[in-house]
């Protein structure tokens, strides 16, 4: 697969997941992200739900649908005049549910909230369940996580994206339990993805610009409530500072590599938007993603 192109799936059409999330689950792999079929109009889509496809080899990818839908109905959550962003699915060992937390808004980006959905195997279909704002602050652009041992975390921009949130989910994974941290205040960063490595947390991120290219930085804290530090931007080859033109989405393991997600955003057509899964090579505190031309797993 070409990075920074739109992949296709099995049947030859665009592969529709958006700042997506991949789960492995009984040795399949499923891809969750933003479908972004419907026209765009002024650098927007009509929400039309969040979309999986599954894989055996991360290479060919099967539609499997539409597994949580925009509900025609004024004034419900999910109507296509609102925004669904940045899907991501968490397996609750301990209830057995596949829970979906995603970015939820309204248009003009002002309701900021975490949308949660739940299924009980990974093809759905998924039933949305409620919308909150974590601790009652702003949430956009968020990013979900299970640790080794079962503890579950919402990461996001809150405080008008000035400040990177970062929540410890209940039991459920449904909701906040009430511990947090704070990190990067006033750095404005967006597009959250974390990683673990040997013990440690690295947590990847884009500046706040809109649809349009910025540097990545990443960070590394030995807990995910613990005391976050910056380091640098990560990307080494051409169009390194633009982060390869793309953007942070998610970060999967395969085969013991890490790899991150990338979308390569097209404003004018955004359901043409690219793709690109790049490896992370980490040794301690020195991160380097560099520019690979194909993801040939
Ligand atoms: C950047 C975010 O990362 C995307 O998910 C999307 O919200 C765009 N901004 C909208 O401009």
């Amino acid at each position: 697969m070409k990075n920074g192109t739109c992949w296709l799936d099995t049947d030859g059409e665009r592969i529709q997941a958006h700042g997506g999330c991949i789960i492995n689950h009984g040795g399949v792999y499923y891809w969750y992200g933003e479908n972004k079929a419907l026209s765009t109009r002024k650098g927007r889509v009509d929400f039309n739900g969040f979309s999986c496809y599954s894989s055996g080899d991360l290479n060919s990818w099967k539609n499997e649908g539409i597994v949580l839908k925009a509900v025609n109905e004024c004034g419900h959550e999910l109507n296509p005049g609102n925004v669904g962003e940045r899907p991501k699915v968490l397996f609750n060992r301990k209830t057995g549910k596949f829970v979906m937390l995603f970015h939820l808004d309204a248009a003009d980006y002002s309701y900021a909230r975490v949308g949660v959905a739940l299924a009980d195997n990974p093809l759905g279909p998924f039933v949305y369940e409620t919308s909150w704002r974590p601790l009652g602050r702003e949430s956009r652009d968020m990013f979900a996580f299970v640790d080794d041992d079962g503890s579950a975390y919402v990461v996001s921009s809150a405080d008008m994206n000035s400040t990177t949130l970062i929540c410890k989910l209940n039991d459920s994974y449904t909701a906040v339990s009430g511990e947090s941290k704070a990190a990067f205040t006033g750095q404005f960063r967006e597009a959250h993805v974390i990683l673990k490595e040997k013990g440690k947390y690295y947590h990847f991120s884009s500046g706040c610009t809109g649809w349009k290219p910025n540097s990545m930085l990443y960070a590394i804290s030995s807990l995910p409530l613990g005391d976050w530090k910056l380091y640098d931007n990560p990307c080494s080859g051409k169009d390194y500072r633009k982060t390869f033109y793309g953007q942070t989405a998610n970060a999967f393991s395969f085969k013991e590599q890490q790899y991150i997600m990338l979308d390569h955003w097209k404003p004018e057509d955004l359901g043409s938007s690219g793709y690109s899964f790049l490896p992370v090579y980490i040794d301690d505190d020195y991160v380097e993603i560099p520019w690979t031309e194909e993801f040939d797993p």
